[in-house]
């Protein structure tokens, strides 16, 4: 969906954004005390070198909230100010209330309405087009878009086929509407997911399918299980489809971006992305190998040490994509 039809309208911008991840760090060479694995074929399959965990009190709420505070004050915006607190996760508090609420408590947002957006790792591009939906409709001025996860309170840290690709993370976006008529903001998106693939990346209980009991806790059936090869595929594909389908939905040539920011899971897929897109190296941006897979913090972690790093400046055209559970898959295409 491009703003083509609605070309008279505001732009969504993203006027700041921030980041929060725990102090802990877990690396591969701690993994191999943990599982049979080993660095060599952790860095080798998948680029990873190290990611963080968090403590027993740090949850994707508290995480999200020191993300969107600096957000907001990078943005020079008050807790007040916030309309709407849209949270992307799949790892919540707790399965409600919404983790998006215990933020605007954590904040002092009392004037925003709050829930939870739950796409997995494409999680925060949901967010982010459902968060312009409001700005461009006149409903809310201000929305804050969070990408929070606490990744390994759904790992099993005695499965090596997954506990070495996760971490822990939180991102925020601060959007409004571009007042100045200077800024494109966001361009293009396109969404898309296919329910019948649910079964290759899941948590299969702790829901009203498989309520928490002594046995679902001893099968455990609460932790994170995933067909990593059948998934690899639906990522390469559905990204590039996806990518593709907003550079063109915007008459946007790849070689015109500055920066393509990928769902950070493995660096093999990411590279395979930029093949497929005709990408240079230089044009991808790439945190993984300092966090793991963030699920639906890192495509927003990414972006904000883009700018932090100076890789990314106003004015240059950027593109999120991202792949996850559902299956789902989301791009898009944004000036900053
Ligand atoms: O956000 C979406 C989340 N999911 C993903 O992004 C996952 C997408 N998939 C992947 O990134 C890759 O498929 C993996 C990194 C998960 C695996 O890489 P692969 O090249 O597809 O390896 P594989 O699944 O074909 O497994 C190769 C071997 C297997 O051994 P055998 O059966 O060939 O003897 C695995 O048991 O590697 C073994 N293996 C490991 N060995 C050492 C799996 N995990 C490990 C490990 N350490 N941690």
């Amino acid at each position: 969906m491009s703003r083509k039809a609605v070309a008279n309208q505001a732009a969504c911008v993203i006027e700041a954004t921030g980041m929060y991840v725990p102090d802990r760090v877990l690396n591969n060479h701690d993994l191999e005390k943990i599982v049979d694995t080993s660095d060599e074929w952790i860095r080798t399959r998948t680029g990873i070198v190290e990611r963080r965990i968090g403590e027993a009190s740090e949850t994707s709420g508290t995480m999200g909230a020191h993300a969107a505070r600096q957000a907001l004050e990078r943005a020079g915006i008050a807790p007040q100010e916030v309309d709407l607190v849209i949270c992307a996760t799949i790892t919540p508090d707790m399965p409600f209330p919404s983790t998006a609420s215990v933020i605007q408590a954590e904040l002092g947002a009392f004037n925003a309405a709050c829930f939870d957006m739950e796409a997995a790792c494409a999680g925060f591009i949901y967010a982010l087009q459902i968060g312009a939906q409001f700005l461009y409709s006149g409903t809310y001025d201000t929305v804050l878009v969070i990408g929070a996860e606490k990744m390994s309170s759904v790992l099993d840290w005695s499965d090596r086929n997954t506990c070495v690709l996760f971490g822990d993370g939180a991102g925020a976006a601060v959007l409004r509407r571009d007042e100045t008529g200077t800024r494109r903001g966001l361009i293009s998106t396109i969404l898309g997911a296919d329910g019948r693939y649910g079964s290759i990346l899941s948590v299969p209980g702790g829901g009203s399918k498989l309520p928490p009991t002594v046995e679902t806790v001893q099968r455990g059936e609460h932790f994170l299980k995933m067909s990593g090869a059948e998934v690899y595929k639906q990522a390469v594909l559905r990204m590039q489809q996806a990518a593709s389908g907003a550079l063109k939905e915007a008459g946007v040539a790849a070689g015109d971006l500055k920066l393509l920011i990928p769902h950070q899971a493995n660096r093999r897929i990411i590279q395979a992305l930029v093949d497929r897109l005709g990408l240079r190296d230089d044009q991808v941006f790439i945190n993984l190998d300092r966090y793991g897979n963030t699920s639906a913090a890192s495509v927003i972690m990414a972006l904000h040490e883009a700018v932090e790093q100076g890789a990314l400046k106003r004015g240059d055209l950027f593109m999120f994509a991202a792949f996850g559970a559902g299956l789902s898959w989301a791009a898009s295409l944004m000036e900053y």
